[in-house]
């Protein structure tokens, strides 16, 4: 087969590999193989690799299961942990963590470095390295010339994949961003992109050819953003707890606004994850690098603001309690840092639940699939998989990450069929208040009177 083919009209058929085969990378190959790709994932992690040889996903994706079975049984899409592998594609898709160092804000490269060290002795001429790691700006500008010693092209290709919609988001994205070298090369590299992701291309998807930096940068600003716009939410509120106003309505308010926009503004205990905080530190180290530290010094007040949102949380419980958690019962509905994603990363829920934990509650933590993932982070925590059986004699009923099970499905008057108490705190603001309130609750949210 050629390495890049045309099957039919506007149809073409790459062969591809990925490189990292976490969130990113598995949903990545998947995702490409389910639009006709042939896709060889690579990762140093056996597990992973074994698991997703068999179609299943090594974490909660939904949708992914199923594109990994069609993929893996097809024939066009396999895994492996031999770099070698990669030999063969016409355009090799670099997909490694980069979390946050151990001893400071910046990213660590170490996995970045390493992919591209071990992948370039088996690029080709022609070949093209497109990198989707989210790094700080100036990364491509370094690796390209490594790149280009081995006669291949580098392309700066970010994703804005959210999880718990990240098949959707890789196969049918909202934008495309891809940077290149102002050369031949860099104009092919544009066109062979286009042609892997031909479906979102063939449908009118903005897709943004740009220099190295720009693109880089896309990634981190569009996630400064995004936790910008919740840290204001949750600024107001903080006004809104010493004022008597209800931040849900502000929201609404100012939502209708179409310059605003409702989305993002959901108040409550804040972010979390594997890419929000530690892109905003990543982002603020990097421009302190670059002697432009204060332009994105309030990323830095984002980041406080979010933080003390869990403190808030913590407290509200307490208050509710009559002023100590010792010895109470307390019911913390979910472990994920968002619903539809078993990821514990940095999750304000498991936060405010190990906080609680730590006061001395009898904290009894429930989460319809991060239970494993939480459990091995906080052992000393106490995991309940059914949600009934988790709030049956608590003292107080602790809502913190919104999964339909617990928002939409759980009535106070079902709820009060178990608990001991009568008191709700919802740190997400996913409950109906005045319900919580008609059925005889003390009902506290976060920046609602
Ligand atoms: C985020 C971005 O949304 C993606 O576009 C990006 O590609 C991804 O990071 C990444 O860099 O890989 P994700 O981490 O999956 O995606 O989660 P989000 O949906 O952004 O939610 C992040 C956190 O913000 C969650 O803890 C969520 O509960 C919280 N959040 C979200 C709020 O507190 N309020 C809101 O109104 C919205």
């Amino acid at each position: 087969m050629m390495r890049v083919s045309t099957p039919g009209e506007g149809e073409c058929i790459v062969r591809l590999s990925v490189i990292g085969c976490g969130y990113l990378g598995a949903v990545h190959a998947a995702a490409m193989a389910s639009i006709g790709h042939e896709v060889v994932g690579i990762d140093l992690d056996p597990r992973k690799i074994d698991a997703l040889s068999r179609g299943e996903a090594p974490f909660f994706e939904p949708g992914l299961p199923e594109i990994l079975t069609e993929g893996v049984e097809s024939g066009r899409l396999s895994f492996t942990t031999d770099i070698a592998a990669a030999e063969g594609a016409a355009v090799h898709f670099v997909g490694v963590g980069t979390p946050q160092q151990q001893d400071g804000h910046a990213a660590d490269m170490s996995h970045v470095n390493a992919a591209f060290e071990s992948l370039l002795p088996h690029v080709r001429p022609g070949d093209i390295v497109a990198g989707k790691s989210t790094v700080p700006v100036g990364t491509a500008a370094v690796l390209a010339p490594l790149v280009e010693a081995v006669g291949a092209t580098l392309a700066w290709n970010p994703e804005f994949l959210r999880e718990g919609w990240a098949v959707q988001d890789t196969i049918d994205p909202d934008r495309l961003v891809a940077g290149v070298p102002a050369t031949a090369g860099g104009e092919r590299a544009a066109a062979v992109l286009r042609e892997v992701y031909h479906p979102a291309v063939a449908k009118g998807t903005p897709f943004m050819i740009t220099d190295y930096a720009t693109a880089e940068l896309v990634k981190v600003a569009a996630n400064a953003f995004l936790a910008t716009k919740i840290s204001f939410i949750n600024a107001m509120a903080e006004i809104a707890e010493v004022t008597g106003a209800d931040v849900t309505q502000l929201a609404d308010a100012i939502g209708h606004d179409v310059r605003i926009g409702r989305r993002f503004l959901g108040a409550g205990i804040g972010f979390g994850g594997g890419c929000l905080p530690k892109d905003i530190r990543a982002f603020a180290a990097r421009a302190e690098e670059l002697g432009r530290g204060e332009s994105v010094n309030f990323l830095r007040e984002v980041d406080a603001i979010n933080l003390r949102r869990r403190d808030r949380a913590v407290q509200l419980v307490i208050d509710a309690l009559g002023g100590s958690v010792f010895g109470k019962k307390v019911a913390v509905l979910g472990a994920a840092f968002k619903p539809f994603s078993d990821d514990v990363r940095d999750s304000p829920a498991l936060d405010v639940a190990v906080r609680l934990n730590g006061l001395g509650a009898n904290v009894v933590v429930t989460d319809p699939q991060a239970i494993d993932n939480a459990r091995r982070l906080h052992p000393q925590l106490t995991y309940e998989p059914s949600r009934d059986e988790s709030i049956r004699d608590a003292d107080a009923v602790v809502m913190v990450t919104e999964w339909d099970e617990y928002r939409r499905d759980l009535t106070p008057e079902h709820a009060s069929t178990l608990t001991a108490g009568r008191v709700v705190v919802d740190g997400r603001n996913g409950f109906d208040a005045a319900a919580w309130r008609a059925a005889g609750w003390i009902y506290y949210g976060m920046g609602r009177p």
